[in-house]
């Protein structure tokens, strides 16, 4: 039974019509409050009473207690409208220190499997929603192409396809097929739009790309999110060719709202109203910081309490339509009551959970043993090989026992190096704070560096130790540096170790304060004697014969040539969360076979920038007088402990129209003697075009298990619309014409097999 005084909680009314319904009974004083969203962390308790009791729509950075209070505050007001509380659960719900922290956004592109994106979205939801919240400021469907940027651990790295194939996943595990479930939450795609491509990597300024090159290149992803049904978009800080996102009518109100029909609300990021005023100097003062915001599209306003006055005062002078606010109104209603948030505020479930009785409380759901599980198999697929070279007839990778029988090895364990010590080294090997990066309890809503997990962290080192000790494996460790002051190391004592062991793994990196928000870097060199302890431990082990092992621990691709040079093997770990010593311990001792493939392509120089893969053709090879054009890895790249041979593509028709989708299939045979996952990759090149197009674009990936010795035939399909381009007056158009289909292991043009496509008129 619903109230009879207010009939827009009437359940078996169209959410159409209860929006209609309430939005007639509200004030305008009512409906601009709706507009305001406030941060938890900025105000005292009893200003976000006093905002609560307004009828704020929405505060971010409220846990537990606290946001049950001012859910009582809000929905005890006159129309009792509740309150949609956002958070930033970017890997997992890490704000929370007891929840699951995944890997990163970055790291977890590297899997290339958006079904296990997807499972990150579902697992994030069910933890986000145990606290009664309803909305995670995630994914991130920006591009990570200057890697100076801070914020690159956060995209899902330089490929349009690729980032919006597995924001679109992660999207769909966060809202499911009905966001109301008491497990599932709202998305939000951010940060729209070109924010990644922000002027030397610094975030916040001014992004200088045309609309053309918007279209082209960053409105694809997000155009994935629409499809998928993401109820949210963020505005990003920056300017894009120098208008501010949250000013940006043609971008939000056109393109976004108008043409893609985006029927969510859209949220500008942190204090982007004051700043058009006090930063990007677009507006005179907040009131007219409210009216042009308004009228660009934005819904809601997040921590510009100025809004609410300013806005009052403009839309009294008549200066805002009104129109405009009831759509903004309309639109964060609707997404409310399509969440579940005006029936079940605090998402509290109804029916016990068959598999979790113990549900209803955060605690049971945080950490519990499934997303424990499914963590793991995240890190482990995130992690890619880079480097797997022979020392003395052997690859360097994986190791065993000695007298190990080899139970629960995913490779012959003839294979495998016998080890009796080995060695983990280096300021990343036992350090959650560099693991985890950025958007966790250590970082936000305020920066907590010295706080303590509560719950168990499995570092690098943590990992080898666990696995050795089944196999009676003796673990030396040295920290060997400080990660930032290269005077304070104890690199000698590293070496001394070195000495003792049968391999050595040393985990180097960067660390919190290197990467994230506010964290660009001008110089991605490894900081203080990280480079110079890879390289004598490397003398070291060269000496005595045995491998030396780099284990990156990052959040970003960083200068790692003389890493690279110095180890017989590496692997990329990225920042891999809670079970990420666990899953690089296990590739090391051969339980699992790596599959995990670069989502961006790694520099060998700081001053290379940018060396994304998809760029455009000049003359001269790209290269510099001091130093080659090509990265140090490219897009794509990783190996594995299984050996992949492609045959030549094959096309469902040589011929096609633009309307079209065409099947591609290829033969993969493993050559090696372990069952493998391979991700093949499809490029296409357009022959010739009126516009100058990239040297190469990727159009599908697909991934294949592959059986020691067997021929597996992978099929992908290719839309033959994704083959279009955007003209100089932005017309999107399919030209006719011949196109390179290159299929194979990664992005250099050494590993793609070609076939000829032929679009017709
Ligand atoms: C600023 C960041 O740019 C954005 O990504 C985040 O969601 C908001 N702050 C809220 O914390």
């Amino acid at each position: 039974m619903h109230d009879q005084s207010r009939p827009w909680t009437d359940t078996s009314l169209p959410a159409e019509q209860r929006v209609a319904l309430l939005l007639s009974a509200m004030t305008l004083e009512e409906k601009v409050a709706q507009m305001v969203q406030i941060s938890y962390s900025t105000v005292t308790p009893d200003e976000a009473d006093r905002w609560a009791k307004l009828g704020a729509g929405s505060f971010l950075h409220t846990l537990g207690d606290n946001a049950r209070r001012l859910q009582r505050l809000a929905t005890g007001t006159r129309l009792g409208i509740p309150v949609i509380f956002g958070i930033d659960a970017i890997h997992g719900h890490a704000i929370h220190n007891g929840a699951t922290v995944f890997p990163t956004q970055l790291a977890l592109a590297a899997s290339w499997n958006p079904a296990l994106a997807e499972r990150m979205g579902e697992i994030t939801a069910r933890e986000v929603a145990a606290e009664g919240l309803h909305w995670a400021f995630s994914p991130v469907f920006c591009l990570g192409r200057d890697l100076r940027w801070g914020r690159i651990d956060e995209t899902f790295g330089e490929d349009p396809c690729l980032a919006g194939k597995m924001g679109a996943a992660v999207v769909r595990g966060y809202q499911g097929s009905d966001p109301s479930d008491t497990d599932r939450i709202i998305a939000c795609a951010k940060h729209y739009i070109a924010y990644g491509e922000s002027t030397g990597g610094r975030d916040s300024y001014d992004s200088p790309v045309s609309m053309r090159t918007v279209r082209d290149v960053f409105l694809p992803p997000f155009e994935e999110a629409v499809k998928a049904g993401c109820e949210t978009f963020m505005a990003g800080y920056e300017s894009v060719d120098r208008v501010p996102c949250s000013a940006h009518g043609e971008l939000i109100r056109g393109v976004l709202k108008e043409e893609l029909k985006f029927d969510g609300f859209v949220v500008t990021d942190w204090s982007n109203l004051t700043s058009l005023v006090k930063r990007q100097r677009v507006a005179r003062d907040a009131r007219e910081a409210a009216r042009i915001a308004v009228n660009a599209g934005n819904d809601m306003i997040m921590t510009s309490p100025e809004f609410y006055e300013a806005a009052l005062e403009e839309i009294r002078a008549g200066a805002i339509p009104l129109d405009q606010i009831d759509d903004a109104v309309r639109r964060i209603l609707s997404v409310k009551i399509r969440a579940g948030i005006f029936d079940n505020p605090d998402k509290v479930k109804t029916t016990p959970l068959a598999e979790d009785p113990l549900a209803r409380s955060a605690e049971a759901v945080f950490n519990c043993e499934r997303h424990r599980r499914e963590n793991l198999e995240a890190a482990r697929a995130s992690m890619v090989l880079l480097k797997n070279g022979d020392v003395r007839g052997k690859p360097a990778l994986p190791v065993r026992a000695r007298g190990d029988a080899g139970d629960g090895m995913a490779v012959p364990p003839s294979r495998a190096r016998e080890v009796r010590t080995i060695a983990v080294i280096g300021p990343n090997a036992d350090s959650v704070r560099a693991q985890f990066g950025d958007w966790t309890f250590f970082t936000h809503p305020v920066p907590h560096l010295d706080a303590v997990p509560s719950f168990r962290v499995i570092t690098m080192l943590e990992g080898f130790r666990a696995l050795a000790a089944e196999r009676g494996v003796r673990v030396l460790h040295d920290k060997g540096c400080d990660i930032f002051d290269p005077d304070n190391h104890t690199i000698p004592r590293a070496r001394r170790l070195a000495a003792k062991a049968d391999i050595v793994f040393v985990c180097v990196g960067d660390t919190l304060v290197q990467t994230g928000e506010t964290h660009d870097r001008a110089d991605l060199a490894l900081s203080g004697a990280q480079d110079r302890l890879v390289e004598e431990l490397s003398a070291v082990c060269s000496k005595r014969g045995i491998p030396l092992v780099s284990i990156l621990v990052n959040g970003k691709p960083l200068e790692f040539a003389r890493v690279v040079a110095a180890s017989d093997a590496v692997l990329e770990t990225f920042n891999s969360g809670t079970e990420g010593g666990t899953a690089a311990a296990e590739i090391a001792f051969g339980k699992y076979n790596p599959r995990g493939r670069l989502p961006i392509s790694f520099p060998r120089k700081t001053g290379q920038l940018p060396v994304y893969y998809n760029q455009l053709p000049g003359w001269h090879e790209g290269s510099y007088h001091d130093c080659p054009g090509d990265p140090l890895f490219a897009f794509g790249e990783g190996l594995s402990y299984s050996r992949f041979r492609y045959g030549a593509p094959r096309l469902s028709s040589a011929r096609a129209r633009a309307t079209d989708t065409i099947r591609v299939s290829v033969d993969v045979t493993n050559s090696g003697d372990c069952a493998g996952t391979e991700t093949v990759q499809l490029y296409v090149s357009d022959s010739f075009a009126s516009i100058v197009t990239p040297v190469k674009s990727l159009k599908a990936f697909a991934q294949v298990d592959v059986p020691a010795g067997a021929t597996v035939t992978a099929e992908l399909a290719l839309e033959v619309g994704s083959l279009a381009i955007v003209l100089p007056d932005g017309r999107k158009v399919v030209e006719p014409g011949e196109f390179d289909i290159l299929v194979g292991h990664d992005s250099r043009s050494g590993s793609l097999a070609s076939a000829t496509l032929t679009v017709e008129e």
